[in-house]
């Protein structure tokens, strides 16, 4: 029976690049999205950017732009860097959009209507001024525990203390610096601990892995506490209905957007239709399913307070949630100093995305393991199996096809038992898929890989080839090495999807679908071999973590990530310090824009006795043509920074809360370059 299937993977937050980690997630989702498709059934892959919160709100402040501007340029930076890695969204929409705004509203009414909502006063940390409240991560101090200085609101890095931010000594706002006062105002809760009953059985059924399930019973035996669901003004989400200075917090609104997304998406397509996947009831007679993919950070988000507040709405509640550990590199934490905190956009400068789609797919098991990368092994395991097994079987096949026999496949199998033994394979295959166990998948398939070597290595048509006697012999060897090579193309499909169209070329055939492995290729006249994949170099991998070393001592082009912003700090340096800093007039002789970094621009300095090349992250306020011959003031004595492209031997000064308002030096006005400024 044809399946139904919406598929989800987390929503990014809006405030940061894409990198290995969410590749990972995406990477895993529309693996299993397409092995759906390759099986015959339906599926529809919806994503968003997770754009609500206080940090958008204060990123947006210091970038100078509306958040509705910051949060579109980034989503079109996520969807092009998906693209890339060839991820299949069916939709890449916001959570700040219509349709989202809708839905929390409307599931808010609802659970308020069934007694679900109640009101409480809460005392928090507020910042007198900057005049917002202060979520954990906003505040920082010493730990209440071991004393550690600059420590955040929750939890201590040093020792690893957990507590409230209100329990830190000498606490400050890491926006203003201004010392935190305790303030209270009324919040809006969800009633968690009514769905204690209702969770425990929606998790006995199968929805989680056995291990989510163990570490959601200790939260369940811990007992539930009411979910806070509000924040107060300012903040940058949706108001809550009846309320002046109420929003949503972002984790109330973000769920929805899978459905705002898919309801985008359905808008779209009238075959589609939103109430047979969501409506409580429907959902379970047309046979429809959802299923979230999700990181192990935020189980606790999609399998309690999710599929709780869907129930109390009267939506169904999610098929199954399927969830993913954390990547590591050489066996630790991506790291900016030490390269490798890798961006998408910086990764596809160096590498291949199916290096990286196969590399994944041999690590991915279906746990929530961490999945480490290393470097030496991601090199080797790409070569050694990609390139040295599957491509192979084809190579070694394909010349001795199109130059002795026209291009034409045999009209018999040559061994059928071997390709009988690569049809079989294909429940077990499928099982491993579906449960998500995508290495062991690729172990099998591998071990097919070497079989077909074994086969043709055992008939050699290289040497057959040389007695007349033996052609047809050889046709049919190499035909038959071809038909094992589509099969593995077909397993490793979803995995590969790029390199199963070009095979798919070479074949002369339609898109594969899993069903094609029920017949063999015979009497079929196929193309002339293109390599279909090229070696990874362990020196593009060297100059990947080079470029994402240097790209941490690049102004910022993309925000860090977690954002932290720190527009005001007010930390005193003394007049020495200050006489550190040799500032000198300069006189911009030309500006260019930088291919890849649409903030940036390299400016030629003129600076009196010499010049110098700066880049400056200014395109947004000046179109270069502006800025030749106009005097700005320059760091003379900063360290030279090797960034990704070229030298930076100084920073340019400019007034302005940044974007668009950056302001330079007017012309002339006496000064002349070489100047030094006191
Ligand atoms: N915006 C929330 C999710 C809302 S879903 C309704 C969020 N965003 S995130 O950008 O921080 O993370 C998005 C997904 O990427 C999460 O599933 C998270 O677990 C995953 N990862 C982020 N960093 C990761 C690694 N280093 N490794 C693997 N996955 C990680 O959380
Ligand atoms: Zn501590």
């Amino acid at each position: 029976m044809k399946r139904r299937i919406l598929v989800t993977s987390a929503l990014p937050y809006v405030s940061g690049a894409i990198h290995l980690g969410h590749l990972l997630e995406h990477i895993q989702t529309d693996i299993w999205v397409r092995f759906q498709r390759l099986r015959g059934h339906e599926v529809i892959y919806v994503c968003a950017d997770d754009t609500h919160g206080t940090a958008t709100m204060l990123l947006a402040e210091t970038r100078g732009v509306a958040p509705e501007t910051l949060i579109e340029s980034m989503r079109q930076e996520h969807v092009r860097d998906f693209a890339g890695f060839l991820i299949g969204h069916d939709n890449y929409y916001s959570t700040h959009s219509e349709e989202n705004r809708h839905y929390a509203e409307l599931i808010f009414s609802r659970l308020k209507e069934r007694g679900l909502i109640f009101t409480r006063e809460v005392e928090q940390l507020y910042d007198p001024e900057k005049k917002l409240f202060l979520a954990d991560r906003f505040v920082k101090g010493q730990c209440p525990r071991c004393g550690a200085e600059d420590q955040y609101g929750d939890n201590c890095e040093a020792c690893g203390a957990t507590y409230d931010a209100t329990d830190l000594k000498n606490p400050r706002s890491t926006i203003s610096g201004a010392t935190p006062v305790l303030e209270a105002s009324e919040h809006y809760f969800f009633d968690l601990p009514q769905y204690a009953q209702f969770l425990r059985d929606w998790l006995a059924s199968g929805t989680v892995q056995p291990e989510v399930a163990n570490k959601l019973a200790e939260w369940l035996d811990a007992g539930l506490k009411p979910w806070d669901i509000s924040r107060d003004a300012p903040y940058f989400g949706f108001l809550i209905p009846g309320t002046t200075d109420k929003y949503f917090y972002v984790w109330m609104d973000a769920p929805i957007g899978y459905m705002a997304s898919f309801r985008n998406y359905a808008d779209g397509h009238n075959e589609v239709s939103f109430d047979e996947f969501w409506d409580a009831g429907g959902g379970a007679e047309s046979h429809t399913e959802v299923h979230h993919f999700i990181g192990k950070d935020i189980v606790n988000f999609h399998a309690l307070f999710w599929p709780a507040v869907l129930n109390g709405a009267g939506f169904r509640t999610p098929t199954r949630i399927h969830t993913h550990g954390f990547v590591t590199v050489d066996g630790t934490k991506m790291s900016k100093s030490r390269g490798t905190f890798i961006n998408a956009s910086t990764y596809l400068q160096h590498l291949d995305p199916e290096y990286l789609r196969y590399y994944y797919a041999t690590k991915l098991n279906g746990t929530v393991d961490d999945i480490d990368i290393n470097l030496d092994d991601f090199v080797q395991r790409v070569n050694a199996d990609l390139v040295g097994k599957v491509v192979n079987i084809a190579s070694r096949c394909a010349g001795f096809i199109t130059k002795q026999f026209d291009g034409e496949l045999a009209a018999g199998l040559h061994d059928e038992p071997l390709w009988q033994g690569f049809n079989d394979a294909a429940d077990v295959i499928a099982g491993h898929f579906e449960r998500g166990d995508i290495a062991r998948a690729v172990r099998e398939i591998t071990a097919l890989a070497d079989q077909a070597n074994q086969y043709i290595a055992g008939h050699a048509p290289w040497a057959m080839i040389k007695d007349s006697a033996q052609r047809d012999e050889v046709q049919a060897v190499c035909s038959q090495g071809i038909n094992l090579f589509r099969m593995l193309m077909i397993y490793l499909k979803p995995i590969l999807p790029r390199m199963a169209a070009d095979a798919e070329t070479f074949l002369n055939v339609e898109p594969l679908t899993w069903a094609d492995l029920a017949s063999p290729l015979t009497a079929h006249r196929i193309n002339v071999f293109k390599p279909l994949f090229s070696r990874m170099e362990k020196k593009a991998v060297d100059a990947l973590i080079e470029a994402s070393t240097e790209a941490s001592g690049a102004p910022a082009e993309q925000p860090s990530e977690p954002v932290e912003v720190e527009a005001d700090a007010v930390e005193t340096i003394g007049i020495e310090d200050f006489e550190r800093v040799e500032l000198r007039v300069a006189r911009i002789k030309a500006a260019e824009l930088v291919e890849g970094a649409d903030r940036l621009l390299r400016l030629t300095l003129d600076m009196g006795a010499s010049e110098r090349q700066v880049f400056s992250g200014i395109r947004q306020a000046y179109a270069p043509e502006k800025l030749v011959g106009r005097l700005t003031v320059v760091v003379a004595n900063l360290a030279p920074r090797k960034m990704r492209f070229g030298v930076s031997e100084g920073m340019v000064l400019a007034a302005g809360p940044g974007g668009e308002e950056i302001f330079l030096l007017s012309p002339d006005d006496g000064a002349s370059p070489g100047m030094r400024v006191r």
